[in-house]
């Protein structure tokens, strides 16, 4: 898949809303995720409210970027499904599915981490209301890139170990 090989990174946005559609398609490739015990634990929040990306670009120091896209998609999982102690795993799985398909939609986005830290996991539910029964995972603001990057070539063969 080659958007594994060239996706990157993009913190910088053009000043240029996002399709609804493109958004949908994003949200489509993170539900097709794998699931522990196909539980699917999540939960998505699409802001474009200005205010509120101004306050989720507060909720860590490297968040900033936030204020400055279009939308971000703010996601979540439930604390009640089947097996919680996959739920944080599950949702990293439906991240990269997420960023990888805003690639292939000719977007760029960033994965900005929430949890595991509690105290940035309170502060984007307080700013979303998130109901109790859910709990904050990650900010991905994205939109019309407004940077370019190579992706570094990040192959090691050292890394690999043959038990035969
Ligand atoms: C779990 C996770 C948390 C991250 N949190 C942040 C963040 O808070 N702010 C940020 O600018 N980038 C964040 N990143 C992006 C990483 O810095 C980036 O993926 C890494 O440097 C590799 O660069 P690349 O994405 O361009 O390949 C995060 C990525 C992951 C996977």
């Amino acid at each position: 898949m080659n958007h594994i090989f060239t996706r990157v990174s993009i913190r910088k946005y053009q000043d240029r809303p996002v399709e609804k559609e493109k958004t949908m398609e994003i949200l489509r490739a993170a539900m097709q995720a794998p699931s522990a015990a196909n539980q699917q634990p999540w939960e998505f929040y699409v802001v474009t409210n200005k205010e509120k990306l101004q306050a989720l670009s507060e909720v860590s120091p490297y968040a900033g970027m936030t204020k400055d896209a279009p939308v971000a998609i703010v996601a979540a999982y439930r604390k009640n499904c089947l097996l919680p102690m996959y739920a944080q795993i599950d949702l990293s799985i439906a991240m990269e599915n997420l960023w990888l398909e805003t690639v292939a939609q000719g977007l760029g986005g960033v994965w900005l981490g929430i949890a595991p830290m509690e105290d940035r996991m309170e502060e984007v539910e307080d700013i979303l209301d998130i109901p109790d029964h859910l709990r904050a995972f990650a900010i991905f603001p994205y939109g019309y890139p407004a940077e370019e990057r190579e992706q570094q070539d990040r192959f090691e063969e050292s890394r690999i170990h043959y038990v035969e």
